[in-house]
């Protein structure tokens, strides 16, 4: 199959999700303070709280969603008019997956490869794509959460989905506050936050907030239990560690992606970053990441990102 008859497909897909998560979800949009960070996911519409409760503690319940990549019908893989994914990677000219493109044209539609929905620093997203919570994707981080709480241990999603404006407004503020450079290690600029394909989430664990975001919870038996098991819900661990210079971010010991359970399962065995999974990693994976994976602005702790 061509790649526009798959992003064609997966579109269709994304389209059917998107239409679900409007049925879906109520577009309950609240803050949980954590005290250091203001952070925004969408609350499904199983429950109608609007207060700071972990979104996910409260949606247990299971409902009927489409598979990510559930067929569709032939008149849904017709050819497409060439402005695929294909002449983007053309037009992704850097060298290390830190940069971004100068000049980049803004996006006009996401990037599909492979049937996978991919947001890095060389793929934007159009600043008007907002299609909230993938209730796939949901479902799958309840499930999750729920796996880790038989095990004591418990886990609450506290940021996922992020539209443009919200994550404007974050990049904006890390900018003023420990300025570009070092936040652009952290921080994805408005369209190329993974956070608004609505795949991702910022987990932590309930009773320890003070370990949410920090290096720190990747080395607790939470942060752990997540590495090991994350692959059995469909998750990846998106930013590894020692992998900046492929994925163009820091170590993010709490962000998570939703990829479908058969990819998650691929990528943890080969021990690869997404990139590198869907071949368009702009810098190789022998190359050295140069500097510290962690960051040396004095302002600049556990709190932030
Ligand atoms: N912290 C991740 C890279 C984001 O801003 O999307
Ligand atoms: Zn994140």
């Amino acid at each position: 199959m061509t790649r526009q008859k798959r992003k064609m497909k997966t579109n269709a897909v994304i389209g059917a999700s998107t239409a679900l998560a409007l049925a879906l979800v109520g577009g309950i949009y609240y803050t949980v303070t954590s005290g250091k960070e203001d952070v925004t996911t969408q609350q499904s519409a199983t429950t109608e709280e609007t207060t700071a409760q972990a979104p996910n503690e409260a949606n247990t319940e299971t409902v009927e969603v489409p598979e990510v990549n559930a067929p569709v019908t032939d008149e849904e893989t017709e050819e497409l008019p060439h402005t695929d994914v294909e002449q983007q990677e053309v037009q992704t000219n850097v060298t290390d997956a830190r940069q971004y493109i100068e000049g980049q044209a803004a996006a006009t539609t996401p990037t599909y490869i492979d049937g996978i929905l991919l947001a890095n620093k060389q793929h934007p997203l159009p600043a008007s794509y907002e299609p909230g919570v993938d209730p796939v994707a949901q479902q799958a981080v309840d499930e999750m959460i729920q796996a880790a709480k038989e095990q004591n241990i418990r886990l609450t999603a506290f940021s996922g989905f992020r539209s443009y404006s919200y994550q404007e407004t974050l990049y904006t503020n890390y900018v003023a506050r420990d300025g570009q450079e070092a936040a652009d290690r952290y921080s994805a600029r408005p369209g190329y936050s993974e956070h608004q394909t609505g795949l991702a989430f910022d987990i932590g664990e309930i009773g320890k907030e003070e370990l949410w975001l920090t290096d720190a919870f990747g080395e607790t038996t939470a942060g752990k239990w997540l590495v090991d098991n994350a692959h059995e819900y469909g998750f990846i661990l998106r930013y590894p560690k020692g992998k900046e210079h492929i994925t163009g971010f820091m170590y993010e010991s709490w962000h998570f992606r939703y990829v479908g359970k058969d990819v998650a399962a691929k990528i943890k065995k080969q021990n690869v970053t997404l990139e590198e999974y869907l071949g368009v990693a702009v810098t190789s994976s022998d190359v050295e990441a140069t500097g510290d994976e962690t960051l040396k602005v004095g302002s600049l702790t556990k709190e932030n990102r």
